[in-house]
């Protein structure tokens, strides 16, 4: 079962929230359409995403959880080479994944890992499941690492939000108070935004983007797509 922080963390805003509502169908439009254009031409070439193997991206995704790429890519192929499948990585000695999976920090994740490829086995054969339900069942994984499966391992048009969306979304959209408040609206937002049948490349182009252009620090607006469709731009010149 769903603990009841993720069953909290699924209410959504009500229906009528201003800040969707209020979005120009044109702003959509432009926001989808040069993220996109932005991510055909920009985006970075990534080892997971040369992938589609569910088992693999869900290794990504947990490493990414608390680690920058760069971190992450050598321990990603170092990872796989050791443990290539579910059984593996099941069959393995908690504290030999512990160990594999250092120096990454948050060592709480390669427990967690490693519990979800025994239930993986115990659950569903040896498979990652694709449905939300099944994922968010499952200890260790939150509502962005069930969007991020279904999205980029089984090419659902599944919202994600994580910090840099986060950011991304609330400059672009709303542009007022503390992202970390609007959370609801900016799932909500998440969601609505994603072109039907392209959940894959949206969702990566928006982790790309939030990495690359709209920083957390001196974001680089003088050269976003973005510029005069954006809530933030002018308090960040
Ligand atoms: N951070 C989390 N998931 C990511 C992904 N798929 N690509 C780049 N950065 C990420």
């Amino acid at each position: 079962m769903p603990s009841q922080k993720k069953l909290r963390k699924k209410i959504k805003p009500k229906a009528g929230s201003p800040e969707i509502q209020n979005i120009p169908l044109s702003k959509k439009r432009k926001f989808q359409n040069r993220l996109l254009k932005w991510y055909d031409e920009s985006g970075r070439d990534l080892p997971w995403r040369r992938t589609e193997d569910p088992y693999k991206i869900l290794v990504s995704e947990v490493m990414l959880q608390q680690t920058q790429v760069d971190r992450v890519i050598p321990k990603f192929h170092e990872f796989l080479q050791k443990y290539p499948t579910v059984r593996d990585l099941a069959e393995a000695q908690p504290e030999d994944v512990r160990k594999t999976w250092y120096p990454l920090g948050y060592n709480i994740r390669p427990y967690r890992l490693h519990g979800i490829a025994c239930e993986a086995m115990e659950r569903y054969g040896g498979n990652i499941p694709s449905q939300e339900k099944d994922l968010l069942s499952m200890k260790g994984i939150g509502r962005y690492t069930a969007g991020a499966i279904q999205s980029f391992a089984f090419q659902k048009d599944a919202a994600i939000l994580d910090t840099n969306v986060m950011r991304v979304l609330h400059r672009i959209f709303i542009g007022t108070g503390d992202p970390k408040k609007q959370k609801p609206t900016l799932w909500l937002l998440s969601e609505k935004l994603i072109p039907k049948g392209k959940g894959y490349d949206f969702n990566q182009a928006l982790m790309d983007f939030g990495a690359m252009v709209c920083t957390a620090r001196k974001p680089f607006c003088l050269l976003c797509p973005m510029r005069d469709i954006c809530h933030s731009v002018s308090s960040h010149e």
